[in-house]
């Protein structure tokens, strides 16, 4: 039990790690979250500075999310080989209720960040690290279709509000256990809500398509 909560732990603090905003204040000198969206996440900092740096917080956010579940895996493991764990616990419902909890703490600490006076990102990068790693075929499928509607819109926002959604539906074709469903509803639930300005912007038309700047909001 202390080595469950020692992980949950770790993963939130994974999770807080500012990738973009320290990215952003090591290049241009600036606070992330005074330009742009406000966001520390990948497409703020490719707004902010560009491709190159974009895609190296994007996959940075994303290792976060992996890492968090692979810590998972590792303590399971340590605690079998251990036998640690008492012959009554089904082991597979407790590893899914574990990747869950830890996979959550991982997206809070991205968009609450210890280190950032509890600000940061939208989550979407942590989350699709964390799908690929809990199910590789739902993750890649999650991506495919952020991908299209990236193509097709070129706004992202609207790429990860339409992947939230996508999720579990993912969950349920690729015949995932049901806490992992649970967990696509409440985190796509959660995503979502953390694009509100994203959405009204959507509404009004004024939200930046790739390559084109955002009003800095108040
Ligand atoms: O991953 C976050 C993205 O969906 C929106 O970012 O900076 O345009 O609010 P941003």
């Amino acid at each position: 039990l202390t080595l469950c909560g020692a992980i949950l732990v770790l993963a939130y603090l994974l999770g807080s790690f500012p990738t973009g905003y320290i990215a952003v204040k090591q290049l241009k000198g600036i606070d992330i979250r005074e330009v742009g969206s406000g966001s520390t996440g990948a497409t703020n900092v490719l707004r902010t500075l560009g491709r190159g740096p974009g895609a190296f917080v994007l996959v940075l956010d994303c290792l976060k999310g992996v890492l968090a579940i692979t810590l998972v895996y590792w303590l399971f493991q340590f605690a079998s080989s251990q036998n640690l764990i008492p012959a009554t616990v089904d082991v597979k419902l407790w590893l899914s209720w574990m990747v869950i909890l830890v996979g959550s703490a991982a997206i809070l600490g991205h968009s609450k960040s210890i280190f950032l006076g509890f600000s940061g990102g939208k989550s979407v990068a942590t989350s699709l690290g964390i799908l690929l790693a809990m199910s590789w075929q739902v993750g890649l499928a999650t991506a495919g279709v952020f991908a299209f509607v990236v193509a097709v819109s070129r706004i992202v926002s609207l790429s990860s509000i339409v992947g939230a959604i996508a999720v579990p539906v993912f969950m349920l074709i690729f015949h995932q256990p049901l806490p992992y469903i649970l967990f696509a509803i409440v985190g796509g639930i959660y995503v979502i809500l953390r694009h509100r300005s994203n959405i009204e912007r959507l509404l009004a038309g004024t939200e930046p398509k790739i390559g084109q700047k955002v009003i800095t909001e108040p």
